[in-house]
């Protein structure tokens, strides 16, 4: 049977780095808490002149350079982000210009921090239907542009970031196995970002009441994150007739350290094959889990024939993953 399978990875983040000594200074914190309550010690923040679809460039141009594809050979761009340059047009548009695909369709995914796994779902779909051959999937958000820096409850917790499969039919047993897709909207004011499109339109008001900036409940999203984290890890293995042990890595989303380390005593999983970098790059949304990817791919630790699961939780509400033969 058809299968979706990544055959190149790439990734791209800020020079910028702003450390939890540096948040001390712009708000009352400390390292110790961030530390201790998210597993964060640092974080990458984007330029002044630095868009999403910039680092989206990077990251993708990164993954072309390592299968020897031209872009020109691509034939669909689907780009996960809610920090998008502008509402329109797509990222993905403005990224199919910027690496001179011309042959590829392009369009934008937003389902929060589960987006790369929404666009990646979308990405095999596709392949699998024969609709399209060679797909590039970034997931991208700058959300350093978009935080209350006078909030310590959210500035904290966000860095800016970029990812990139690319995804081809395979025949043999490697590629996607299964990925499953959640949503909830009845969540939806867990966290948002309330202003700027046609419900709250920008205005004086809502830039005075810092409307443009995320807002989350920090500790009932955490509390739902758990659970519903826990149990989509669990159903995803049972689905594909797997055991934990037989994973090679867990690649989560980086939202919190307590989140990933629940998700990994659940399945009763070691944190050494448990994909960790929230401690350098804080919470990249979309880009958490195709960084985290491409850095666990460049440095072996996951190998062709590996069992890897990707799961994500973030705004909407949206939860998913993916069960991955490397
Ligand atoms: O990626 C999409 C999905 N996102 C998530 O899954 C994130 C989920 N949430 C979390 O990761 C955690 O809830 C946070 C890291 C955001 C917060 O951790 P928490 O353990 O849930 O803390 P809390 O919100 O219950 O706050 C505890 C205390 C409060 O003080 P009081 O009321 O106990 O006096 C906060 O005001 O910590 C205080 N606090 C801080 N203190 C120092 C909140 N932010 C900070 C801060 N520095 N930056």
């Amino acid at each position: 049977m058809l299968k979706a399978e990544i055959i190149a990875t790439g990734s791209y983040v800020p020079e910028k780095v702003l450390t939890n000594f540096d948040l001390e200074e712009m708000v009352e914190t400390s390292d110790e808490w961030i530390t201790e309550r998210t597993g964060i010690k640092e974080r990458r923040v984007s330029g002044k002149d630095q868009a999403v679809s910039d680092l989206a460039y990077e990251a993708a141009k990164n993954a072309l350079k390592q299968c020897d594809l031209k872009a020109k050979e691509i034939d669909l761009i689907i780009v996960a982000t809610v920090t998008g340059d502008m509402p329109f047009p797509s990222t993905a548009c403005i990224l199919q210009d910027r690496l001179d695909a011309k042959k590829a369709a392009a369009f934008d995914i937003n389902a929060a921090c589960s987006g790369f796994l929404f666009a990646l779902s979308t990405a095999e779909s596709f392949i699998k239907s024969g609709a399209h051959k060679r797909i590039l999937v970034v997931g991208a958000d700058a959300l350093s542009k978009f935080v209350d820096w006078a909030d310590r409850a959210t500035c904290v917790l966000f860095g800016d970031g970029a990812g990139a499969v690319i995804l081809q039919a395979a025949t043999g047993d490697s590629g996607i196995l299964s990925t499953h897709l959640y949503s909830d909207g009845s969540f939806g004011e867990m966290l948002m970002l309330p202003a700027g499109g046609s419900r709250n339109p920008a205005s004086k008001e809502t830039v005075r009441k810092s409307l443009h900036a995320i807002k989350m409940k920090g500790n009932e999203t955490f509390k739902i994150a758990v659970r519903t984290l826990e149990n989509l890890a669990v159903d995803t293995l049972k689905k594909n007739n797997l055991k934990p042990s037989q994973l090679t890595a867990l690649i989560p989303h980086q939202a919190n350290l307590r989140i990933i380390q629940a998700t990994a005593n659940r399945l009763g999983l070691p944190m050494d094959k448990v994909v960790v970098n929230i401690d350098r790059y804080g919470n990249t949304s979309a880009a958490s889990i195709p960084i985290a990817l491409d850095e666990a791919a460049r440095t072996g630790r996951i190998r062709k024939g590996d069992y890897i699961l990707l799961e994500a939780f973030g705004g909407g509400l949206t939860w998913a993953s993916a069960l991955i033969k490397w």
